[in-house]
């Protein structure tokens, strides 16, 4: 039995202020019979580990360096750092940090190879564009995405989130269906299955425009074990709502 996991991906959002009110708003709102964590910008994550320690909810970074513990590499941030602020995951490979960052399959394996190592739970995000799910590619482009993460990790594939997050969906108000994203999951899941039985106790989000009216629906699916939450995840009230569906 695969627990719901719900993770809110804050981006490039908040302040002091902001990062106090959200926490304590959501605070009261819980306990939740889901996991939940939240990845904020990195200048809040001490502020969020002071305000989350002890409440049951997890944090962690939106992005982590392939290069381990300390070095000369202007503007990265190493799992052991993350670490050293109690956080639980990092997500790599989002479609954000593809695009504008231009990372590529092979880097975002390199991240979460660093972040295992370092006990950092990675969450591998997956997604296709509108153009590459039109001319149908949208297999092909996910297991490669996946692909290059379990090459670099084998076995250990199994102790990671996958996320799969349609790039049309991010963002836009269109989400996928239920039924189109189940489709991707149990392909994804079959795929992992072929690298570890562990796969079967994988959880893999689905990302993509996630609501409070739309996520019982989507978590209800055989294959999607909770969600990647961007916007909804700055609305305590609709964090919450998710979490609970
Ligand atoms: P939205 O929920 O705002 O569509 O963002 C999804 C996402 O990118 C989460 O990582």
């Amino acid at each position: 039995m695969r627990k719901t996991l719900v993770v809110g991906n804050w981006k490039m959002n908040g302040s002091k202020a902001q990062t106090e009110a959200l926490l304590s708003e959501l605070l009261a709102l819980g306990p939740w019979s889901s996991d939940v964590a939240v990845c904020p910008p990195l200048p809040y994550l001490a502020q969020v580990q002071a305000l989350l320690q002890g409440s049951g909810v997890m944090w962690g970074g939106q992005d982590v360096s392939a290069h381990n513990g300390q070095g000369a590499y202007t503007g990265e941030v190493s799992a052991t750092m993350l670490k050293d602020f109690g956080a639980t995951y990092a997500i790599v490979g989002h479609s954000e940090r593809r695009t504008y960052h231009a990372e590529n399959d092979q880097l975002v394996a390199a991240k979460a190879k660093a972040a295992l190592a370092q006990g950092i739970v990675p969450i591998v995000c997956v997604g296709e564009t509108r153009a590459e799910r039109e001319a149908g590619h949208t297999d092909a482009v996910v297991q490669r995405q996946l692909g290059a993460a379990i090459r670099s990790l084998g076995a250990r594939i199994g102790e990671v989130v996958v996320a799969y997050e349609p790039v049309w969906a991010i963002g836009t108000g269109l989400t996928a269906t239920p039924e189109q994203a189940q489709a991707v999951h149990a392909r994804l899941r079959q795929q992992l299955l072929a690298a570890t039985p562990a796969a079967a106790q994988m959880r893999i989000l689905y990302g993509g425009s996630v609501k409070p009216d739309n996520a019982a629906q989507l978590f209800a699916q055989p294959d999607i074990d909770g969600g990647l939450i961007g916007g909804a995840a700055l609305k305590a009230s609709d964090f919450d709502a998710i979490c609970r569906a």
